[in-house]
């Protein structure tokens, strides 16, 4: 017999095995992991429909999905049995949490276990992109190495240059403790001053005008918000230094991507390199001709063991709700 009153107040009676729907593959075993359900898993490389998922969802207890899976008012309506919805991911602009919250949906993410990683790859971006990495490799494999030249392949230097990190979270603060080692002096604009950051980095907050004019590097870490929707766009580039480089591994809406590849070919700025998009999995045409962009297919977490973390995360905030009737600490509000 089972009694859960958990924190949303509702009340679950007799052995009744709860589903839980999987969205789709992850590179853990998140069945052996929930083997006390239900586990309706796409056990696929394959997203559903928006459609198939809310059918596989409308008598589910629980639902793991991705940030690819869009989960809005009409979704949370229709399945109406939820009681918690674990997003395979940190950020969750994919789900209507809002809504979920005053149905007495849990909405969970998973922080923490994938800030070293996707700082790693934004580090990565900054330094593929000032450097002309990807340009070089992509040179290289094509045959146009013919002997060192002096004036080739020129590019810009992190050492002792100034990084400004737009949203000073747990990534942020991670992309600026590496920027450290690099000598770098940060700068960053955030919706609130992040004291444990400025502590731990020696970054110091800036308006965003400041932050824009003053950065030699840029890296967007913020999570998409009604706030960070488009906030760089064609005036935010012309800000910038001739020779800013621009990173986002954020989310793809910050930034205006067609206004970004518009400054790339005009040489407003030197260099990005993104990892998310703005329309996800479409990229703008433009970007795909340019050289002075780095482009990644969204992999900022992508390591083995993070992404085997992730999956634990996900498993143990269902069972915390479902088993234990207990709000996870991974509940988003
Ligand atoms: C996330 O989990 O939100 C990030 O996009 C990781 O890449």
């Amino acid at each position: 017999m089972l009694l859960c009153n958990n924190v949303q107040g509702y009340t679950l009676y007799g052995a009744v095995i709860m589903k839980i729907v999987v969205s789709k593959k992850v590179p853990f075993n998140i069945e052996n992991a929930l083997n006390d359900y239900t586990v309706d898993y796409n056990d696929s490389e394959t997203s559903l429909s928006y459609d198939e998922l809310k059918t596989r969802c409308v008598d589910a207890d629980a639902l793991v999905c991705m940030l690819s899976d869009r989960i809005d008012k009409d979704f949370i309506d229709a399945c109406g049995n939820l009681k918690v919805i674990a997003n395979y991911a940190v950020g969750y602009n994919n789900i209507d949490f809002e809504y979920a919250s005053e149905k007495g949906v849990c909405v969970c993410n998973t922080p923490d276990v994938l800030t070293e990683s996707t700082a790693e790859i934004g580090f990565g971006l900054l330094m593929a992109a000032g450097r002309r990495i990807g340009e070089a490799e992509r040179f290289t494999r094509e045959g146009k190495f013919h002997g060192w030249g002096a004036g080739m392949m020129l590019g810009h230097d992190l050492y002792g240059k100034t990084l400004g990190v737009f949203g000073m979270g747990r990534i942020g603060a991670a992309v600026a403790r590496m920027a450290l080692g690099f000598n770098m002096n940060i700068v960053y604009h955030n919706r609130s001053r992040n004291l444990v950051a400025e502590n731990l980095t020696g970054a110091k907050y800036v308006e965003f005008e400041e932050f824009l004019t003053d950065s030699d590097f840029i890296v967007v870490t913020a999570p998409l918000t009604d706030q960070t929707k488009h906030r760089f766009t064609k005036k935010e580039f012309h800000e910038m230094k001739s020779t800013a480089v621009f990173v986002n591994i954020g989310r793809g809406p910050i930034v205006k991507e067609a206004d970004l590849a518009d400054a790339l070919e005009n040489k407003e700025i030197f260099a990005a390199g993104l990892d998310v998009y703005e329309d996800e999995p479409i990229i703008n045409e433009k970007l795909f001709n340019l050289e002075n962009v780095v482009l990644l297919p969204h992999i900022g977490s992508a390591d083995v063991d993070t992404r085997a973390a992730m999956g634990q995360m996900c498993a143990d905030s269902v069972v915390q709700v479902l088993k234990h009737g207990e709000k996870p600490a991974t509940c988003v509000f």
